[in-house]
């Protein structure tokens, strides 16, 4: 499919997971990618994306920008996650429709299921239960996205499809501690206390939870094969096809990191959900499977966040203080 693509508009390239797909899609000999950052394009605005869309006529698009963000920020800004991605999701599809795009991929995530759903979390869990209240926003917003694409798939016959990745991680990733997920904020938080010589580092809960964890640059592989081999009205999950729990992880991130002090686990703080596994057989059974092992991933994720982080003289962002006291409040097993 992408070999006879004519163009195809990554969409968000300039974050964890456009600038993955745009590096796979290069490297994979792919030349005409089509791409604008916000300030040439806001996807929020239907009038310009209407414009570039009868400008640029792309034959693929990959709905891979949105207004991400863990716990704190969810919590802090539900009407940006509403508003911002059910938008993006609204006039991206449509004008994909309007401009006869032969094929779009819209990323969901994994929040989209409900919170006490069966592990692994097969595609049949959408919608069967509540959802986990704290993304709920992101969540609804991103359950419109799959909606749309079923139900232009219906009406109109667009081969929209839609796929659910689970945790990324890698080059690219957020490590500013008011927006980052998990990984790269015990990154960031155990790279501090290293740099500071910290006696000890504190982590929420009792480590016992687990979480599944997939490398950046596997999932625009997985990413490819959709486009190339899958059309159908049902979700498809982009998983690793394990977990771990967060108390491995942590010693995990600790060694890589090389820092020799304590961890000190806070039971009296909230755990969180329990265990957040996708069933990723569909997705397996296209001949896909993420090639990059867990550690071997982080070792990539902790070379890029020292290269853009601590090497920079201008970090005010990463201020020490602050960004130990955000970690401390997020509670970075979320
Ligand atoms: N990260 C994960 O663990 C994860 C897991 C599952 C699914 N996903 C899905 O993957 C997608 C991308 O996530 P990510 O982690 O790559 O996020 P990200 O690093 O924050 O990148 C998002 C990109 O979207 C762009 N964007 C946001 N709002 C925009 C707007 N109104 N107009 C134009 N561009 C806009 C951002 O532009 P700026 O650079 O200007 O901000 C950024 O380049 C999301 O839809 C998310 O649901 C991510």
């Amino acid at each position: 499919m992408l070999e006879s693509a004519k163009s195809i508009f990554v969409t968000g390239h300039k974050g964890l997971v456009g600038s993955a797909l745009c590096r796979t899609l290069q490297s994979e000999g792919f030349r005409n990618i089509i791409t604008a950052s916000r300030q040439e394009l806001d996807l929020t605005n239907q009038a310009a994306v209407n414009e570039f869309m009868a400008t640029h006529q792309p034959s693929v698009v990959i709905v891979s920008a949105g207004h991400v963000g863990g716990i704190m920020a969810n919590n802090t800004e539900p009407a940006q996650f509403i508003f911002e991605n059910t938008q993006i999701a609204c006039n991206l599809i449509h004008a994909s429709h309007t401009h006869r795009v032969s094929k779009l991929l819209y990323l969901g995530s994994s929040c989209i299921y409900p919170k006490r759903a069966d592990q692994p979390i097969s595609e049949d869990s959408l919608l069967a239960g509540p959802l986990e209240p704290t993304n709920q926003w992101y969540a609804v917003a991103k359950i419109a996205g799959i909606k749309l694409c079923q139900a232009y798939r219906r009406q109109y016959g667009c081969d929209f499809v839609a796929a659910m990745p689970t945790n990324l991680y890698g080059p690219g990733d957020h490590y500013d501690p008011e927006r980052s997920h998990v990984l790269p904020a015990l990154l960031h938080k155990f790279s501090e206390a290293k740099r500071l010589n910290l006696p000890q580092v504190e982590c929420w809960g009792t480590g016992r939870p687990r979480r599944e964890f997939l490398y950046v640059d596997d999932l625009a592989s997985a990413c490819i094969e959709v486009l190339n081999r899958y059309s159908d009205d049902d979700i498809i999950n982009i998983g690793y096809g394990s977990d771990i729990s967060i108390l491995e992880l942590t010693s995990m991130v600790q060694e890589i990191v090389g820092y020799q002090g304590e961890i000190v686990w806070d039971s009296s703080k909230p755990d969180g959900t329990y265990r957040k596994l996708l069933n990723s057989t569909k997705i397996q059974s296209l001949g896909w499977s993420p090639k990059t092992e867990l550690r071997e991933g982080m070792r990539h994720a902790y070379a890029d966040y020292l290269d853009r982080f601590r090497r920079s003289t201008d970090n005010a962002k990463l201020s020490t203080d602050s960004a130990l006291a955000a970690n401390d409040r997020q509670g970075i097993i979320a």
